[in-house]
């Protein structure tokens, strides 16, 4: 994967991330065998500390692939009783998230819901202090007409891979077509969140790249 920083930089940060428990390190290992993609544990610890300081409880995230991101932020949540709600659309992933939830003990902190974000997110009836969203970067700006409503004011709504590996500044016609559309709908999407006048967002070149909007 190409990376959006300095490489050399990223390794370092990565290095400054401390020992994490041997669930995640297990996690980590069987991600980067069977080329599931997770967060990296900079992006993990970034997002905890989210959750920390925001004081969030009810928290939704779409994209749970093994549930790595998942457990990290049942964890930072569970001194306020909080709750993940997770939405996974492939079976294998799905399954194998359960087993680790299980192996975690976080069964009565985290509801992995399994299907297809579009048919699942405007069936939720709860709403939310923290959104993150990480799964088909291109239906992104479909989440969000449904995620917007979902999320409380001063809640966080937290984007991933927005940077597509640098892609979303690659000129167009060095990308190839499928590309090319993903890249314009991650512009689009930026361009959204960044002008909304119903949200604050930073976004930064961290991971494959992090939006963090605060509804207002
Ligand atoms: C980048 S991975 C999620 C990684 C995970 N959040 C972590 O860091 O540990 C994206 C996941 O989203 C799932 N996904 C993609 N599109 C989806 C959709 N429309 N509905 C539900 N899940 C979806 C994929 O199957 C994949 O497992």
């Amino acid at each position: 994967m190409v990376t959006i920083i300095n490489e050399e930089i990223e390794h370092y940060l990565r290095g400054l991330v401390p020992e994490r428990p041997g669930i995640m390190t297990e996690m980590e290992r069987y991600a980067a065998e069977n080329h599931v993609s997770i967060i990296p544990p900079e992006v993990a610890r970034f997002l905890t500390l989210l959750v920390h300081i925001s004081g969030a409880r009810d928290i939704l995230e779409i994209g749970t692939a093994i549930a790595y991101s998942t457990i990290w932020l049942a964890w930072a949540a569970d001194s306020r009783e909080g709750h993940v709600t997770t939405i996974e659309i492939n079976d294998r992933r799905a399954r194998k998230a359960r087993e680790n939830i299980r192996t975690a003990g976080l069964e009565d902190r985290i509801t992995l819901l399994k299907g297809h974000a579009v048919d699942i997110i405007p069936e939720l009836q709860d709403r939310y202090d923290f959104i993150f969203v990480d799964a088909a970067r291109g239906q992104y700006g479909w989440f969000f007409e449904e995620l917007y409503p979902r999320l409380r004011p001063g809640g966080l709504l937290v984007s991933d891979n927005v940077l597509a590996e640098g892609r979303v500044i690659t000129p167009d016609e060095d990308l190839r077509h499928r590309q090319k559309t993903a890249a314009r709908r991650l512009r689009d999407y930026l361009q959204m969140i960044t002008s909304h006048e119903g949200l604050e967002t930073a976004v930064m070149p961290m991971g494959d790249g992090i939006a963090v909007s605060m509804k207002k």
